[in-house]
């Protein structure tokens, strides 16, 4: 059976920062809070006249991971774009990535995961890589979380979260045995679907209703039980890295880096409390961005490739945990 293999990885943030301080200017908070409950000091937020979008950005990030891996864009028979906010509510935006390569007619897969969205990508295209199917999947994570939050005081809860991006990765068929993605594991807990979610648009239950924020306040933007998703996380993220680790026999001393989905710098620092990890075992850059929901994962392999920090036989454990509940991760050796 073929190995598939991460051979580039890219990123694109907008250069628009919004400080706590930007924040504090339009809701009732402070950068004192949010940094204690959160470790983010900035994020990105694309801006009008919104040039860019999901699919632009996930098109720039694309770029930079198809100049890094050295291939053309038409050796790419696959596109897996994961986002929850897509350009559209349909097609989503993977069909988009595919006329902005210019390449031929290949595949274009959607997934909503949400932030579990970019390793349930990967865990897509390490299946169809190493069933032959294709050779050279391109998988998207991007986000555009800015033009759908409250930012009054009113959204404080969840506003000062969130952050736009993307990031992106190609995954190439290998004949090295051994190396490249050696797991991947998937879970989802829909029992608390409404615990972390957003209604409309939506087909169930509900009619389309755009006639005010007052009275259809629930509808139209995104509900977040905060400390209940606080306290799953927690227990989830550790779990996902034992999971990754035991199926490949190997122990914590073996892992040279775990790499969360950046929900919040407490979140991960609780995780890593509990696995007992050193400093260099775990990167974030929450601090930096906010929580790009699909994007963080490909962002942080970005920033490790750019820095030169991943090194051939290293063993990363990459994870992510959000709304559905869903979680999932992968075990790669470079
Ligand atoms: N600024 C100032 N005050 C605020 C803000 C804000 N941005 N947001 C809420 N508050 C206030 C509340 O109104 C409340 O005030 P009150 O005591 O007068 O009623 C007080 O702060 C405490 O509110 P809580 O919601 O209880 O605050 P909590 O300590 O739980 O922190 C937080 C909220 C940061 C969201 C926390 O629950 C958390 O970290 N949850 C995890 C959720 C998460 O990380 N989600 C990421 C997205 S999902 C994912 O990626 C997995």
């Amino acid at each position: 059976m073929k190995q598939a293999k991460i051979i580039g990885v890219g990123h694109y943030l907008p250069d628009n920062i919004v400080t706590n301080d930007d924040l504090s200017k339009l809701m009732d908070t402070s950068d004192k809070w949010i940094q204690e409950r959160t470790g983010i000091k900035e994020r990105r937020f694309i801006k009008e006249p919104y040039e860019q979008s999901t699919a632009i950005m996930g098109f720039e990030a694309s770029k930079m991971a198809i100049d890094r891996a050295g291939i053309k864009p038409e050796d790419i028979d696959l596109i897996v774009f994961a986002t929850m906010t897509p350009d559209y509510y349909f097609p989503g935006p993977g069909v988009i990535i595919q006329k902005l390569l210019g390449i031929g007619h290949v595949g274009a897969i959607d997934v909503r995961a949400q932030c579990s969205g970019f390793m349930y990508g990967l865990s897509i295209a390490d299946q169809y890589i190493k069933t032959g199917m294709y050779k050279t999947v391109l998988l998207i994570g991007s986000e555009t979380q800015s033009t759908a939050l409250d930012l009054t005081t009113r959204g404080r809860g969840t506003a000062t979260l969130f952050g736009d991006g993307a990031g992106a990765a190609i995954i190439q068929a290998s004949e090295e045995e051994g190396k490249g993605i050696l797991s991947t594991h998937l879970h989802s807990q829909g029992e608390f679907a409404e615990k972390l979610y957003m209604k409309t648009p939506g087909t169930g239950k509900t009619k389309f209703i755009y006639d005010g924020i007052e009275k259809d306040y629930d509808n139209i933007f995104g509900y977040m039980d905060g400390q209940l998703v606080f306290k799953n996380a927690v227990v989830r993220f550790p779990q996902a890295v034992m999971e990754e680790l035991n199926a490949n026999n190997l122990s914590l001393d073996d892992l040279d880096m775990f790499l969360p989905h950046q929900a919040n710098l407490r979140i991960s620092q609780f995780a890593q409390r509990t696995l007992k990890l050193r400093d260099d075992q775990i990167f974030n850059n929450i601090q930096k961005y906010g929580n790009t929901t699909a994007a963080t994962i490909p962002i942080l392999l970005s920033e490790l490739w750019a820095e030169g920090r991943i090194k051939e036989g290293q063993v990363y454990v990459l994870a992510a945990f959000g709304s559905g509940f869903t979680w999932a991760s992968a075990l790669i050796k470079w």
